[in-house]
This record gives C-alpha cells, sequence and structure tokens, in this order.
C-alpha cells in the first residue's frame, strides 16, 4: 500500500495519519493469498501483474468511517435530490468509499423493489411468504449491470479514461452504452459474438450510439479479443474482471437487506454466467460480516443453464474448492483444455449466461465457500416454465434471470432449500431484452415455436398464454369474451 506525504488533494479514500502522511484507505489487491500483491487505486490491471490471479478493491476500513449499524443508511432516504443519495449504490457510499462521493458517476441506478411472491413461492414449492423476487431490471438500462457500471465508470473517471470498452452477451454493452451516452465520459467500444445477443439488448447498445463490433465467435472470443485491444490501445476495460464494477454490484445485497428491515434472508440465488454477481455478493457478506455489520451469513445458490455449465461441473462434480485461495489450477486448465477437445461450447436460450470460461471463477469459489453454497444446473424447459411463472406475478425478466426462479425449485425439491426458508431470488434483466423467447413460448406458431425453443429441447409451453386469434368481428369477440 503506498504512503505519500499529505497533499492538498484529499479524497476520502486518503486520509492523515498521525505522522502527517496520507494513507491509502482503498487500494487494489490481489485475491490470492501466497501472492497478496497491493497496487494503488489509481492503476489500471486486468489482473494481478505479479502471478495472474482477480484483483479486488479493498479498504483499510479501520481508517474508515464505518457505519456502526445498517440503518445509518436510512437517513438518505429523505436526501433523494442528491443525484448520489437517489442512486441505490451510492446511497451506500461509506460501504464502497473508493471515490469522493461528488465524483460518483449516476444516471439514477439501482431504485430496484424486493418483491414478495406468493405465486412464484408456490410454483417453487415454498411457503406463500418465502420467496422474493429482487427486481434487478427495473434499472435504467434493465439489467443489474448498471449498479457495476456506476462504480466502474466512476473509476474511469478517476484514472482519466477517454474510451471504455467491454465484451457482452448483451447487457453489459447496453448498460456501459447509457453511461457513455448519459455522461459524456467516455466513448463506447463494444464487443459482442455474431449472432449471440438478444434483440432488445443490441437495439439499446445501437440507440445509444456505442461502436459495436460484431466478431465471429461467441462471448468467450469477445472476451479475449476485448482484453487484447483494450491493452494495447489503452482503453479502459469494463467487463466484470474490472473489480471496481464489482463493487457497485455489492449494493443489490445492500438493498435486499434494506427491504427486509435489515434482516438477512436464508438464501440468495442467483444465474451463474461470468460469475461476476455471485462474486461480489460474496465480497458483500464477507465485509458486512467483518465489519459486525451482519451476524447471519444467507447461503447462496448460483444457477448455471444445462447448456452452459462450467461452474456446476467443476464445483459439483468435480469438487473444486476455494481451499483458503489454493485453487487447484490445474484442474481448472484440463477441465477447459478437454472442453476444447470436445470441441464443447456453450449453448442456451438463456443467452445471458452463454458462457463456457467465467473470467471470476475464483472469485465466485470464494463467495461459495463464504455463503456455503451450492450450484446447480437447469434445462431450457424449467427456465422458461420459471420465466412464465416470474411473468405471470408481474414485471417479468428474462430467460437468464428466471433460472434463479427454476435452481429454488429444483433445490426445493430436493430438500436442500426447507420450504418455510427465506429466499430471494435475483431477477436480474427485464422481460423486454428478450422478446423472442417470450412469443415463442407463449404465441401458438407451431414453426415459430419450433425455431427457437423446440431445437433446444423445450417440448412444450404448460404456462403458455396464448394469444386468440378472431376475425374482424364485434360478436365473435363478445361471445368469446362471454365464456370467461
Ligand atoms: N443475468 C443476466 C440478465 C445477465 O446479463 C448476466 C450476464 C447474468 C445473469 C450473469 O451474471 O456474469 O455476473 O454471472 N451478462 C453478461 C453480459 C455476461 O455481457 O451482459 P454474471
Amino acid at each position: 500500500m503506498s504512503i505519500r506525504k499529505y497533499s492538498q488533494f484529499l479524497p476520502v479514500t486518503r486520509i492523515p495519519d498521525q505522522a502527517g502522511y496520507t494513507v491509502d484507505c482503498a487500494f487494489q489487491q490481489c485475491i490470492n493469498p501466497s501472492c497478496k500483491a497491493t497496487y494503488d487505486l489509481f492503476e489500471i490491471h486486468h489482473r494481478c501483474p505479479k502471478c495472474g490471479s482477480l484483483l479486488d478493491v479493498a479498504y483499510r476500513w479501520d481508517k474508515l468511517p464505518v457505519p456502526k449499524d445498517l440503518s445509518y443508511f436510512e437517513q438518505f432516504w429523505s436526501q433523494r435530490r442528491i443525484p448520489q443519495r437517489f442512486s441505490g449504490v451510492w446511497r451506500f457510499h461509506e460501504l464502497l468509499p473508493f471515490a469522493p462521493l461528488e465524483q460518483c458517476v449516476t444516471v439514477g441506478e439501482g431504485q430496484t423493489i424486493l418483491q414478495c411472491s406468493p405465486g412464484v413461492a408456490a410454483y417453487a414449492g415454498l411457503n406463500q411468504k418465502s420467496l422474493y423476487l429482487e427486481y434487478e431490471g427495473l434499472n435504467p438500462s434493465g439489467s443489474f449491470k448498471d449498479n457495476g457500471m456506476a462504480a466502474g465508470t466512476t473509476h474511469g473517471r478517476l484514472v482519466g479514461a477517454k474510451r471504455a470498452a467491454c465484451a457482452s452477451t448483451g447487457n453489459t454493452s447496453a448498460s456501459l452504452a447509457v453511461y457513455c451516452a448519459c455522461t459524456k465520459l467516455m466513448n463506447c467500444v463494444i464487443f459482442i459474438g455474431s449472432g449471440k445477443i438478444a434483440y432488445g439488448k443490441l437495439s439499446q447498445a445501437l440507440d445509444y450510439g456505442a461502436k459495436t463490433i460484431q466478431i465471429a465467435g461467441d462471448f468467450d472470443d469477445a472476451m479475449a479479443r476485448v482484453q487484447e485491444v483494450s491493452k494495447q490501445l489503452h482503453i479502459y476495460l469494463l467487463n466484470s474482471l474490472n473489480p471496481f464494477r464489482l463493487e457497485g454490484q455489492k449494493t443489490i445485497m445492500f438493498r435486499v437487506l434494506e427491504a427486509l428491515n435489515w434482516e438477512v434472508p436464508d438464501w440468495i440465488v442467483v444465474p451463474g454466467g461470468n460469475l461476476g454477481n455471485s462474486s461480489s455478493f460474496g465480497k458483500a457478506f464477507i465485509e458486512l460480516h467483518h465489519l459486525g455489520l451482519i451476524k447471519k451469513i444467507p447461503r447462496l445458490a448460483v444457477i448455471n443453464a444445462a447448456g452452459a455449465d462450467t461452474l456446476y461441473r467443476l464445483y459439483e462434480e468435480e469438487k473444486l474448492r476455494w481451499n483458503d485461495g489454493n485453487v487447484d489450477q490445474a484442474k481448472i486448465d484440463m477441465f477447459f483444455k478437454q472442453m476444447d477437445a470436445e470441441g464443447r461450447r456453450a449453448s442456451t436460450i438463456a443467452s445471458a449466461i452463454e458462457i463456457n470460461r467465467p473470467v471470476n471463477l475464483t472469485k465466485c469459489l470464494r463467495a461459495l465457500d463464504f455463503c456455503h453454497g451450492v450450484v446447480r444446473k437447469v434445462t431450457e424447459q424449467e427456465i422458461l416454465d420459471a420465466k412464465a411463472q416470474v411473468g405471470a406475478n408481474g414485471f417479468g425478466c428474462e430467460p437468464a434471470s428466471a433460472a434463479s426462479v427454476a435452481g429454488t425449485k429444483k433445490l426445493v425439491e430436493e430438500g436442500i432449500i426447507g420450504k418455510e426458508e427465506r429466499v430471494v431470488c435475483v431477477l436480474t434483466g427485464y422481460q423486454l431484452k428478450d422478446p423472442n423467447a417470450t412469443v415463442a413460448y407463449h404465441g401458438t406458431d407451431a414453426a415459430f415455436f419450433e425455431s427457437v425453443l423446440g431445437k433446444r429441447g423445450v417440448k412444450n409451453a404448460p404456462f403458455a398464454n396464448h394469444p386468440v386469434s378472431l376475425g374482424n368481428d364485434t360478436d365473435a369477440i363478445i361471445d368469446l369474451l362471454k365464456k370467461d
């Protein structure tokens, strides 16, 4: 950690010590316990330059003004005219204090709701009041990514970035495009796999003016290219490899606790793709526990799509574990070597999580370790049926998000989640992101059903709300409605 002579520049992250030197209260640190190298807040790394592991944003909490309990944050509800206190991310600034509050970027993210859903609870086999849906689709760009992007673009601003890039299955790119278009702080470049992104998301990136590069490959190829390109051209990278993004995503959990009157639920269930969310939820609970702000730790369930099940295979079948940070890298390397040799590529209707090589794998293992986690995989049929149930109970979500409800149902059936336990399913993206999947499921066009869902193994649509086609005839319409 760097210690400097006291200067005029004194954001929240730097405070004078007794000898008059400034101490960095926020810095970057390698997550590998046998390395633990630290880096200045203003350095830009995608991984630890010393050992190649992932980086965390770390804080010297002992030097920072930490709230005594979580109800401290309630005072900010009356300060909603201040954009940073309106923000559902920066309202919790004291728990991610790497930038001065007035420099924190916001486009009004985090106005989300945690809704108790008896209907979805019944579907999942839980008691009526046991299941809560955290609607992250209510964010400005329609997904949870805005939580991370508020924090990531704030760091980009601190380091003076003029151009930002990401690879994406769609939502990260839509989110980055919003932040760039709205703030004009950076120009936006997005890398997407060709034919791999739902139109709702692509249309957002185009509309918001992002330079859109469609490469011949999938998300993992786009992820590899964006890292190389951004390194060579010094473009600021805003994938979840960026530890500042994950700081913002911690606030999803803070808002869940807030909505539960600061009570910790029994389970958090989240879809797993690149594993940024699960990693950042784990970090949130590790820090809250360390700071004495929570006593109980919730269990974490990460849900893969069966067609993109790297985490499931490694964690549940290969028994890969965090192991105090000594993750068995040889096992991971062997796994990916075999994946390539067999030509196995991720494929799922939940295109948001169609990922082979999740970049935050080791951080997710840490989260699973701390939160006594489990991983499950769910089929395309299970995802779409769960999605229809979420829709029927309000707001709606995109396919990837419904994996959390499908996974909950599975864990209740297995007896791992008890019927009376309090479960929070994170609905990561809004329903209109991928209308194709929804219309194919509910519609009556058999050929369309087959081309979107049938070819993926979806056999039927038991919860379909079929539209009715009638002639342009008032009597016929009245006859139909009289039968209701
Ligand atoms: N749900 C949605 C709607 C997503 O867009 C993503 C990720 C996930 C879940 C998985 O979250 O990566 O934190 O495990 N979408 C990324 C993107 C990969 O590019 O938009 P994760």
